[in-house]
């Protein structure tokens, strides 16, 4: 049955708002035939083998250790024993006795290992890695081929363990954000491999390029649901079923005069039964901007009417499919391919060639679909292909900035609005724009699930200190654990590092701050305001003023997170870390990057950072 959500001719609407948001509904909630990984029929599940199968996993956000996990259910059914475990606990594991060994990881900074794979990443490149002869293995990687070294991380285990000795029963595949299908295909391909193990002769050389299938994604895996915002009772949401909460409040963090725009969103959960703990993620699918789907309309000559199939295969308008199913910012790589061929442009042309990637990468900042549109009036495309070489538009993910014991029933976000200029137009990100601008308050349905992140907990103990970096949107997660650790009466001591533009506009929840100061939640909090003087001051100086202070937390057993900025500030607060250690500590530079290493072996440095 096809419940849909839709909007009543009660609600009180416009007629064309009700037609667009019904259209936007139908859009995201559509029914879809994709459910869990079908179990293959034959003799393997009758015969009910019990071998040990070791599945470990690299996850930042815990996309691949879900898949991991699901992967281990499913090879429970086929008969085997397996074992999961993040890729850091390798010290647990005797690699002698495994015979049969997969990896899940995701690629993470510029195609680097998840912190929780890095150590066992070191180990294998280190004079003390272990010969794998003995070992059968297999390796599906996550990645985004919008990175310029799409799934390295994958791609480094795979090649790594070939050379310790380790046999391939079955090519890696490289799965980009809709990585639903490629890793069910790589799935259905691993079962009669695994099942080959020990019958090493009679197996057939295995290819080595990784399978890259091209299939339907997230969107795809929209099940059906109930009725209106926030009303659908007893429905079991997750990344493939969206629930469609009710944005509840939407405040702007920033005081006027200030440059950038952040939000303190507040979401209803209720009736959802999603629930999520502090360090989780909101995964939220936007809509496009409907200027930008009438821009595009008018530089393809379309009126929107024309019949196009969406991103699952529906048919639809095309105006609806630019406003909920593609992405219609960035433009992809086929569509680029077919610009370059019909324009005949020399420019284009060249920078598609594979050496050019990271030319390709700069010539694209700051250009969008758009841009190709009006640079090559000359080439045209039925409605019914253009959408074809656009990609799926895909759901961000936002730290959860609120404590379920603070805020039962919600889930507050701390979201900056991406706006900037480029080549002479406005530009808006596509999810923040949404949040701020688009999504009326108890009114438009919010696509939504809960990405849980078991790689960003707070210590079990209470009692242990907490240092939290978190400059910008980075402040959400504390905000989180403070609230938490108040509503739980931890004892442990809390030290806060945040930093913005400056103290007058950019102190984010500073009340709540200096509340939880003076109330004593918040034992300590250093900040950073950059433009408040003529020489820039990050999280990282006060770092390194304080590393006395900071030594002595760590040596107390204090646990180090970080979130926010990946490109530069995550790199920077890290080598900040290393200083500390050093300085404070008196140590050299390798037993300073032992401690790093070792703390984040125990889980006392987390990241969160993107
Ligand atoms: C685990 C995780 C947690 C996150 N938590 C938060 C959070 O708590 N708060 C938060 O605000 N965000 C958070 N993010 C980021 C968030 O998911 C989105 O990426 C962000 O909101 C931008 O999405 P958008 O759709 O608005 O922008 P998009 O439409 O995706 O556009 C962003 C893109 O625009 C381009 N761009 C942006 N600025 C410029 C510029 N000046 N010049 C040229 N090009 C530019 C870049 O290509 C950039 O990638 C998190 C991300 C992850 C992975
Ligand atoms: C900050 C950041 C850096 C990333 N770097 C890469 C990269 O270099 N190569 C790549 O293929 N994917 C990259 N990705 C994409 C992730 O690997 C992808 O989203 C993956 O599905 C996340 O899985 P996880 O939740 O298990 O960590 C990056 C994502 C983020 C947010």
């Amino acid at each position: 049955m096809n419940n849909l959500p839709y909007i009543p001719g009660s609600a009180p609407f416009t007629l064309e708002q009700r037609a667009w948001l019904n259209g936007y509904l139908a859009g995201l909630f559509a029914d879809a035939n994709v459910g869990e990984i079908a179990t293959r029929p034959g003799s393997s599940l009758e015969e009910k083998k019990t071998e040990p199968l070791l599945v470990m996993y690299g996850s930042q956000t815990g996309t691949a250790e879900k898949l991991a996990k699901r992967l281990a259910k499913e090879a429970e059914k086929r008969g085997f024993a397996p074992r999961v475990m993040e890729l850091n606990a390798y010290a647990s594991v005797d690699f002698s006795s495994e015979h049969r060994f997969l990896i899940v990881t995701s690629t993470w900074g510029d195609g680097d290992p998840p912190d929780n794979a890095a150590a066992f990443w070191q180990h294998l490149n280190s004079h003390t890695a272990p010969r794998l002869d003995h070992l059968s293995y297999s390796v599906l990687a996550l990645g985004d081929k919008n990175y310029s070294d799409f799934c390295g991380a994958g791609k480094k285990f795979d090649e790594r363990l070939e050379q310790l000795g380790a046999r391939r029963i079955h090519p890696r595949a490289d799965c980009d954000v809709d990585y639903e299908t490629t890793a069910k295909q790589w799935m259905e391909g691993l079962w009669p491999a695994l099942e080959k193990v020990g019958q090493a002769s009679r197996l057939s050389p295995i290819a080595k390029e990784p399978a890259e299938i091209a299939g339907p994604g997230f969107s795809e895996l929209l099940l059906s649901t109930g009725s209106e915002p926030g009303q659908v009772p007893d429905a079991h949401y997750g990344r493939n079923h969206l629930f469609p909460a009710r944005l509840i409040a939407n405040r702007k963090l920033n005081a006027a005069g200030s440059a950038k725009d952040t939000r303190h969103l507040e979401i209803s959960l209720e009736r959802s039964g999603l629930s999520y703990e502090v360090g989780d993620a909101l995964g939220v699918m936007p809509a496009n901007c409907p200027a930008l789907v009438n821009d595009l309309l008018q530089a393809l000559g379309c009126d929107g009417e024309e019949a196009v199939s969406d991103a699952r295969g529906r048919e639809t308008s095309l105006r609806q499919a630019l406003l909920t199913s593609y992405q219609i910012t960035q433009p992809s790589t086929d569509l680029l391919r077919i610009l370059s061929e019909r324009s005949d442009d020399a420019e284009l042309k060249s920078l598609l060639a594979p050496a050019r990637r990271a030319d390709l990468d700069k010539f694209l900042d700051g250009r969008e679909v758009i841009d190709f549109l009006s640079n090559f009036p000359a080439v045209t495309f039925t409605p019914a292909e253009f959408v074809t070489l656009l990609s799926r538009l895909q759901p961000r993910l936002y730290s959860i900035a609120s404590s379920p014991k603070a805020h039962p029933g919600e889930v507050h976000l701390t979201v900056a609005v991406v706006r900037y200029e480029s080549h002479d137009r406005r530009r808006q990100g596509v999810c923040s724009t949404f949040l701020a601008e688009r999504v009326e308050i108890n009114r438009t349905p919010l696509p939504v699930f809960v990405q849980t992140s078991h790689s960003f907990r707070l210590p079990s103990d209470g009692d242990r200190p907490v240092i939290m970096i978190g400059p910008g949107t980075g402040i959400a997660p504390f905000r989180a654990f403070l609230e938490e650790r108040r509503a739980i009466g931890a004892n442990g001591r809390n030290w806060l590092f945040f930093g913005d533009q400056c103290q007058a506009h950019d102190f984010l929840y500073c009340e709540e701050l200096e509340a939880m100061l003076a109330g004593g939640t918040l034992t300590r909090l250093d900040t950073a305001f950059s433009r408040d003087q003529s020489e820039k001051i990050y999280v990282q100086h006060r770092m390194l003023e304080n590393a006395g202070g900071f030594w002595t937390w760590l040596e107390d057993g204090a646990h180090v997170y970080v979130c926010g900025d990946a490109k530069r500030m995550a790199k920077d607060v890290d080598a900040a870390l290393h200083e500390v250690i050093r300085k404070a500590g008196g140590k050299s530079p390798e037993q300073a990057a032992e401690y790093v290493q070792k703390l984040k072996t125990e889980k006392r440095y987390q990241r969160d950072v993107y």
